[in-house]
């Protein structure tokens, strides 16, 4: 049996309660907070809070390295990612959920690579920046719980932690994007330089700002609670049906 591991924000403290917590240090300082083995549908799975238990640490501060060293040090190998995006793409709507494909980077000043001039460097693959395999479980699993999901498109990654402007959006859908978030990079290239499977699970839980018609902080409100729901869901399935 692999050994799982989530990645989660905001909203998914309730993996956080009565579990057994690992206090873990790294060759690059500490993960945003302790991580946790919690027990879903009778697996054992690492959950790691990336903005830290109190939720304060942006996403342009996150130490990314310490995080997925952490997980690679505890013999995850593989990690579902669930973050919350803005939908770009016409006829997605807050409340969804997708599992993005590809993704563009935009953010900057991130410690983004364990290549860092010390030791022989490594160019990794990252045509496909998701694991495929792990992107079609969590199909299935969506498919078994009757959530309904959007298979494939690009997430851009911005900087954050402010939102976009209109403008920077519109580019954005030039370039093909269909989400846009702040946090897949650069954890899917740095789960890819460690050889671990990374695949997201993305909360559609507003429109992209120029989008919508509603302020982006009432969407959010609405959007972020439905899509909880169903991610909670596809995830007890997920764990469920595991092999
Ligand atoms: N932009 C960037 N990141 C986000 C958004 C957004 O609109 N919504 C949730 N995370």
């Amino acid at each position: 049996m692999k050994q799982f591991a989530i990645i989660a924000g905001s909203g998914f403290r309730s993996f956080a309660t009565n579990s057994e917590t690992r206090i873990i240090d790294t060759d690059f300082g500490k993960p945003s907070g302790p991580l946790r083995k919690i027990e879903l549908s009778g697996h054992a799975v690492y959950f790691l809070p990336r903005h830290g238990d109190d939720l304060f640490i942006p996403p342009h501060a996150i130490n990314y390295r310490a995080n997925m060293k952490a997980l690679k040090q505890l013999s995850v190998e593989q990690i579902i990612s669930i973050n919350t995006v803005g939908v770009i793409a016409e006829k997605q709507h807050p409340g969804q959920i997708a599992i993005p494909d590809q993704l563009i980077d935009y953010s900057w000043g991130r410690a983004h690579s364990y290549f860092d001039g010390s030791g022989k460097i490594d160019h990794i693959d990252f045509t496909h920046p998701f694991s495929e395999s792990l992107r079609n479980q969590l199909l299935v699993a969506a498919n078994n719980a009757d959530v309904a999901v959007h298979v494939g498109g690009v997430y851009a990654v911005t900087q954050g932690p402010r939102l976009e402007s209109a403008a920077e959006v519109d580019r954005l859908c030039r370039d093909g994007a269909d989400y846009v978030g702040m946090t897949a990079m650069p954890e899917a290239s740095l789960a890819r330089e460690l050889g671990m499977d990374y695949a997201c699970l993305s909360l559609i839980v507003n429109y992209a700002a120029g989008r919508g018609q509603a302020p982006i902080h009432e969407d959010l409100a609405v959007g972020t609670k439905k899509a909880k729901a169903r991610a909670l869901a596809l995830i007890e399935s997920f764990f469920l049906n595991l092999k």
